[in-house]
């Protein structure tokens, strides 16, 4: 079985749902702590399968993780659980610090306690999969080629400097006591039960109930968008065949300003959930005040992954987007789930 962690989250959610949807899968323990971000929701579909052992904890808890590993001998860590909103983490950068720095460190300590007296051949066969984020190497410019893997860390925001430094610990845990780790580095995710606080599903939602769609600035800022299932993928394929020790750049050759995006959802709403008056749905876009510090662009070179494990996502922007308009259409449920006295807490404290 594998140890997921941050799997009632959006990517882990969608990694545990994917995972277990075949049907000859290993188990999956899901250590969550139910932040904000963690909705159990999410994963409803699991309640009646064995496969699936959920708990609720801190990877933090040394005690409990290392419990959990005893208990049922994973051969593999998963790690998704991290604080991921750079607005969140501009007001408040400690619970960044505390769970993706600290947390990881703990967790690679248990898995170090863990894995260190095991026999020569789960020792090898063992890994350490660390999920991070395009963020770590900073902001490009309009024509500077796309991050690869050796790009220098260059983070802006609480968010990503709190990352980087999660790397380079699993980084050193490889090269100082040989834990076999592996770390990919992803582009903007986005797709079914995303936390409607990023800006994908934010604006689903906010132009279906007719509130303004907020963009920063000028909404010129780059972002690749990748299709969570294509995220999810490619961290199956560099758990089976990744190289130990390495990092894997996982992007979706999808470069797109922000307004570009908004404006792509207004045209997938107009056609699938016209406004009653007719007009379209971009008539809501309101320009706000920039992000403190934000990063003006950020790109994936993604050709390490598909050279070296012939991975490459399957979905266009296009696509992706239309189906995940679609599944917030299909999805009220779930939505009325999440946004409650705390979502609605944040949007007025964000963006009145
Ligand atoms: P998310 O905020 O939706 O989910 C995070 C999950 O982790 C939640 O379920 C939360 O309850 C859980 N969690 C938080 N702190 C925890 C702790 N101390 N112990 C156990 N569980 C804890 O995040 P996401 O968007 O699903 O991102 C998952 C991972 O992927 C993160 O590490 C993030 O940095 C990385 N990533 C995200 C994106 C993106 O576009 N969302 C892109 C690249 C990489
Ligand atoms: P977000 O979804 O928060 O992801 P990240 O900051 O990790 O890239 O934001 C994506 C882009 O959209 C980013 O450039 C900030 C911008 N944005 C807006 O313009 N308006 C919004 O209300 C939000 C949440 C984000």
């Amino acid at each position: 079985m594998i140890l997921v962690t941050g799997g009632a989250g959006f990517i882990g959610g969608n990694f545990v749902l994917d995972w277990l949807a075949n049907p000859k899968a290993e188990e999956i323990i899901n250590l969550d702590k139910l932040t904000y971000a963690g909705n159990l929701a999410t994963l409803a579909s699991l309640e009646n399968d064995p496969r699936h052992i959920f708990v609720h904890g801190d990877i933090g808890d040394r005690g409990l993780v290392e419990s959990l590993l005893q208990k049922y001998q994973p051969r593999a860590i998963v790690n998704f659980a991290a604080e991921s909103h750079v607005d969140r983490s501009i007001h408040g950068p400690a619970d960044f610090v505390q769970t993706n720095v600290l947390g990881t460190f703990n967790l690679l300590e248990s898995a170090r306690a863990y894995w260190s007296p095991l026999p020569d051949n789960q020792k090898s066969s063992f890994r350490f999969l660390h999920v991070s984020t395009d963020e770590v190497y900073g902001s490009l410019k309009a024509d500077d080629p796309p991050f690869s893997e050796t790009n220098t860390y260059e983070p802006n925001s609480p968010y990503s400097a709190s990352k980087a430094a999660s790397d380079h610990l699993v980084r050193a845990w490889f090269h100082t006591y040989g834990l076999p780790v592996l770390t990919t580095n992803c582009s903007n995710n986005y797709g079914p039960y995303h936390f409607p606080e990023k800006l994908i599903p934010l604006v689903i939602l906010n132009a279906l109930n007719g509130k303004p769609l907020p963009v920063y600035g000028d909404g010129q800022q780059i972002r690749d968008w990748l299709y969570v299932a294509d995220h999810c993928s490619a961290i199956r394929r560099v758990l089976e065949s990744g190289q130990i020790g390495e990092t894997y750049n996982v992007g979706g050759w999808n470069e797109k300003a922000n307004l570009d995006v908004v404006n792509t959802i207004c045209a997938v709403l107009d056609s699938l959930r016209p406004r009653s008056d007719h007009q379209s749905y971009s008539q809501q876009i309101t320009f706000v005040a920039d992000r403190p510090g934000h990063d003006r662009r950020y790109a994936i070179d993604a050709r390490k992954i598909e050279r070296e494990l012939n991975w490459k996502p399957q979905e266009t922007f296009d696509t992706g987007i239309r189906k995940t308009v679609q599944w917030y259409l299909d999805n009220p449920v779930w939505i009325e789930g999440v946004v409650s006295g705390s979502y609605r807490d944040w949007l007025k404290k964000h963006y009145n």
